[in-house]
C-alpha cells in the first residue's frame, strides 16, 4: 500500500498567492454589478473560507511545474521543444522558486484559479437551490439569504464574470476546456436526477457502479481535471503542447483526486451524525433519494436495497433500513477503500511526470487531506 509523505502543508504553501486571489476575487465580483443586491448576493461566499481545494491545486502545480528538474524549466529537458523565441517559455525557465511568484505566467495561473473557485461557486449557489440546502460554509445558504430566485442569478452572475475573466486570458484552448467543465457540471447534475440505470430493475451491480462513477465524473472530477490541466496549459503558447507529459499528469491528478474527493465526501454522509461545519446531519443522500458508492456496496449484501434505490428510498422505513445495512455491510470503508485507491492513482500520476519539489509534496499531501477529512 502507498504511503503519502504528509511533511508539506499544501494550503501552507500557497497562503499568499490565496490570499491575493481571494483580494482579487473580491474585486472580480463585487465591482460594475448595477445593484447592490446582486452585489451581496454574488460576492456571499467569498467572504466565508470554504476548503479552497480547486485554487489550492491549481497554485501547487503552477508551482511544481517551476520547480528545478521541471522539463518546463528547461534544465532537466532542454530538448523538449524548441522556445527561442517564446516569452512564456523564458519566464517559466528565469522563475524557479519563490521569482515564480513574480511572472507574468505565474499571474495568469492565478487568475486560472480565481476562475475555477468562481465556477465552483457559481455552481454552489445552483446546487443549493436544487438542493432546497439551509446551510453553507457554516452559514445560511444564498438561497435562505436572498431567496432562490436571487440565488440562482448571483449564479448566473459569477458565471459571466468567470467567463469575462477566462476571456481576458487571451487563449482559447483554455477557455474551451474550462467551458467543457460548466456543461460537465450540468450533465452531472442531471445524472444525479435522472439514473436510468438505477431505475432499471436489470441493471447490473457493476453497470450500476459504473454509472455513479461516470456521474461522480461530471459533476466533481471534471472541474479539478480540467483546472489542473489548464494550469499546465498556461505554459505553452496557445495552441502548442509542448509538455504534453506534464499536462496529462495534470489531468489526471485532477480527476482522481476528485473521484477520491466526491467518493469521500458521499462516505461522510454515513459517518457524520451531527451538523458540522454547514452540512447537513447524516443520511442526506438517502433522504434525497441519491444511491452513492457506500449504498452501492452495501447492496452486494443487502439486495433489498435494490427495491427501495428503485423508489428513491420514498418507503416507510426505506432511509432508515438502507442506512443500517451501510453500516452494517462495511459500506463506509469500501468507499474509503476506493478513494484510497483513486488518490494513490492521483499521486503516482503526478510523481511520475513532475519532478520532486516541496510543490509536489504539497501535492501529495493535500490528496492525503482529502483521505483524512471528517467534513
Ligand atoms: C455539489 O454537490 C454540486 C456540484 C459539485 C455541482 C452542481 C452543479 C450544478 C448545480 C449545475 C449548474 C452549474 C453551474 C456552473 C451554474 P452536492 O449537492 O452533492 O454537495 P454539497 O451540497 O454537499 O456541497
Ligand atoms: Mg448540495
Ligand atoms: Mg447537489
Amino acid at each position: 500500500e502507498f504511503e503519502f509523505d504528509t511533511s508539506a502543508q499544501p494550503f501552507e504553501l500557497v497562503q499568499p498567492d490565496l490570499q491575493r486571489m481571494a483580494d482579487s476575487v473580491r474585486h472580480s465580483v463585487s465591482l460594475g454589478a448595477d445593484h447592490p443586491v446582486l452585489n451581496a448576493a454574488a460576492s456571499y461566499f467569498f467572504a466565508k473560507q470554504g476548503k479552497r481545494m480547486r485554487p489550492t491545486m491549481v497554485l501547487l502545480l503552477a508551482h511544481a511545474a517551476a520547480a528545478p528538474g521541471s522539463p518546463a524549466t528547461g534544465i532537466m529537458d532542454s530538448g523538449a521543444a524548441p522556445h527561442s523565441d517564446a516569452s512564456q517559455m523564458r519566464q517559466c525557465s528565469e522563475a524557479t522558486g519563490a521569482e515564480h511568484r513574480d511572472s507574468a505566467l505565474f499571474a495568469r495561473q492565478l487568475k486560472l484559479a480565481e476562475i475555477t473557485e468562481m465556477i465552483h461557486v457559481a455552481s454552489v449557489l445552483h446546487d443549493d437551490v436544487i438542493d432546497v440546502a439551509d446551510t453553507r460554509r457554516g452559514a445560511a445558504s444564498a438561497n435562505v439569504a436572498f431567496g432562490n430566485q436571487l440565488a440562482v442569478l448571483a449564479g448566473d452572475f459569477l458565471l459571466a464574470r468567470a467567463s469575462m475573466a477566462l476571456a481576458r486570458l487571451r487563449d482559447c484552448d483554455v477557455v474551451e476546456t474550462l467551458s467543457s467543465v460548466i456543461e460537465h457540471l450540468v450533465c452531472g447534475e442531471v445524472l444525479q436526477m435522472h439514473h436510468a440505470a438505477q431505475q432499471s430493475e436489470q441493471a447490473s451491480a457493476d453497470a450500476l457502479m459504473q454509472a455513479y462513477l461516470s456521474k461522480t465524473y461530471f459533476k466533481t472530477a471534471s472541474l479539478m481535471a480540467h483546472s489542473c490541466k489548464a494550469s499546465i496549459m498556461l505554459l505553452d503558447e496557445q495552441g502548442s503542447n509542448r509538455f504534453p507529459k506534464l499536462r496529462e499528469a495534470a489531468y489526471l491528478y485532477g480527476e482522481k483526486l476528485g473521484m477520491a474527493f466526491q467518493l469521500v465526501d458521499d462516505a461522510l454522509d454515513f459517518a457524520s451524525s451531527s451538523t458540522v461545519f454547514g452540512k447537513p446531519s447524516a443520511g442526506a443522500d438517502l433522504r434525497a433519494g441519491l444511491t452513492t458508492a457506500p449504498v452501492l456496496f452495501a447492496m452486494e449484501r443487502a439486495p433489498f436495497i435494490r427495491q427501495a434505490m428503485q423508489r428513491k428510498y420514498r418507503g416507510e422505513g426505506d432511509v432508515n433500513a438502507a442506512f443500517d445495512a451501510v453500516l452494517q455491510f462495511d459500506g463506509v470503508p469500501k468507499t474509503m477503500q476506493l478513494a484510497h485507491a483513486y488518490a494513490t492513482d492521483a499521486v503516482v500520476a503526478l510523481c511520475e511526470a513532475f519532478p520532486p519539489s516541496e510543490y509536489r509534496s504539497g501535492l501529495v499531501n493535500l490528496a492525503n487531506h482529502v483521505l483524512q477529512r471528517s467534513h
